[in-house]
């Protein structure tokens, strides 16, 4: 059957540096549906082929090594664009009119991508409905929206019955390109195809989780969005969640979207959200020196642009086992990494049966840069008596395998045109997650406990966080990865 995306918004960001060069390489490895055209929809005035020209330069630019003039003329001649506004009825209807000329009447299966400010999405999608778009008698219909879905649980819980007006909950992918990255689909892989982790991946070996996506970048020139978002939005309420359900759910009984995402819910439904108290404990919220000035950020702006906070997951699996979550921008480096720290040896027969000074084993997942695995075991210093010394298994995608890792928005893009949900957050996923961060921000907002802490850009965070850490009895692990 023949395909459409149609894109809305765009003209904006996400669009050329992102779904076209996406696009553009699953035509280039041959995995798209033969017959799949583009649509694009914005209030810029395009004509088709002056579009095309605007994504030829940047998909050269976004696409690098990987830009073929060849198979790029092959792809771009099936890109279009409709003019349209989404607060007028009738560029729908001139839409759906397009639509049915590009596609000449053939049953085609189409996929409409919101990514257009969030504040538009409701109103795109009734009038999709309303323009009969979403009606499905000529092939199937699916919407992915882009984050963030909602700004809280009341926002989400209204976008979601918005949506459910017009989509059932089967046509709808709600995008977290976190999901899309390869280190987080072989999480699962690592876990449920290997035997050898999953008898020790519980409370009886693991003494914490630690998941860290920490950024280089400061806010720079996106100041006006996150300054209403700030950190927890931004990363916690999707990213470092997502990362979170993958390592804590239990083996999905077979490999479909519900059957995986009712195992992830699951982990959300065992997070008790956490009261004032507990906020003013289990959570630390800094904001870099320098962020007041940045543009679009109010002079007076209590945002953090960093955070730690300290989930438990109460079930037979995970009781007592803290999940340390911390992100932050303009931090040491880029880098995302899970950290499973394992208990200590329960008795040492080294240094007089004393643990003391020993780190326990650790395994590393390294999301990004750097992909791979390190497992940490205590290995014997050679010709220095029973010294020890920390050292590490290493796997690398970049030794192990040739190629470049493609980009997450390849493989969404790709499970969407499929049919494939399994990597996109379900409805209750979305208000779960939402029910975790809100008692947070509500408790930073109105007991204003943890106070907010300064820290200088290229740091860890505040130096507070390291204390913090060490007055629960553990430390961060604070490791830049190592790039060839
Ligand atoms: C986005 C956030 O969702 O994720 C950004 O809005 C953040 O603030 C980005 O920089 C991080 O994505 P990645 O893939 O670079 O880790």
């Amino acid at each position: 059957m023949a395909h459409t995306i149609v894109i809305f918004g765009a003209s904006g960001d996400l669009t050329s540096r992102k779904l076209i060069p996406a696009l553009y390489q699953l035509h280039r490895k041959g995995r798209l549906p033969a017959d799949t055209r583009v649509v694009g929809f914005s209030r810029t005035e395009f004509t088709h082929e002056a579009w095309r020209e605007q994504l030829t330069e940047t998909t050269r630019e976004f696409a690098g090594k990987d830009f073929d003039e060849t198979k790029w003329k092959e792809f771009s001649q099936a890109i279009f664009y409709q003019p349209g506004d989404i607060g007028r009825g009738e560029d729908f209807d001139a839409l759906a009119k397009t639509l049915n000329e590009l596609e000449g009447g053939q049953p085609t299966a189409r996929v409409y991508y919101l990514s257009t400010a969030p504040q538009f999405y409701a109103e795109a999608t009734a009038r999709l409905g309303a323009a009969g778009l979403a009606e499905e008698s000529h092939g199937g219909r699916r919407i992915i929206i882009e984050k963030p879905f909602g700004t809280d649980l009341a926002s989400a819980q209204k976008l979601n019955a918005a949506v459910h007006q017009v989509f059932a909950e089967r046509q709808v992918y709600r995008i977290d390109h976190y999901l899309g990255k390869e280190t987080v689909q072989n999480l699962l892989v690592l876990r449920f195809a290997n035997a050898i982790f999953e008898p020790i991946w519980n409370r009886n070996y693991i003494d914490h989780v630690q998941i860290t996506a920490a950024e280089e970048v400061a806010v720079g020139r996106r100041g006006g969005y996150y300054d209403h978002a700030g950190v927890l939005r931004d990363m916690f309420q999707n990213h470092l969640l997502q990362l979170l359900m993958v390592t804590a759910m239990e083996a999905p009984v077979r490999r479909t979207a519900d059957a995986i995402r009712d195992e992830k819910v699951k982990v959300l439904q065992a997070i008790r959200p956490l009261t004032p108290e507990e906020v003013a404990r289990a959570t630390l919220r800094g904001q870099y020196r320098g962020y007041l000035e940045e543009p679009g950020v109010a002079a007076d702006s209590e945002t953090a642009t960093f955070a730690v906070v300290k989930l438990g997951v109460d079930n037979w699996r995970w009781q007592g086992v803290p999940f340390y979550l911390r992100s932050g921008k303009w931090m040491s480096c880029r880098t995302t990494q899970i950290v499973i720290q394992f208990r200590q040896p329960p008795f040492m027969m080294f240094e007089d049966g004393k643990v003391v000074g020993h780190e326990a084993n650790r395994l590393v997942i390294q999301v990004q840069p750097a992909e791979g695995i390190q497992l940490h075991l205590q290995t014997k210093v050679p010709d220095a008596g029973m010294k020890m010394r920390l050292t590490d298994l290493d796997f690398r995608f970049d030794r192990s395998f040739a190629g470049v890792m493609p980009e997450a928005y390849e493989r969404l893009l790709l499970d969407a045109i499929n049919g494939d949900a399994s990597l996109f957050a379900r409805s209750d996923e979305v208000e779960l997650a939402w029910g975790i961060i809100d008692p947070i921000h509500q408790a930073w907002k109105e007991t204003r406990h943890p106070a907010m802490l300064t820290y200088e850009p290229g740091l860890w965070g505040p130096t507070e966080s390291t204390d913090w850490m060490e007055a629960e009895g553990r430390s961060w692990f604070d490791t830049c990865p190592v790039l060839r």
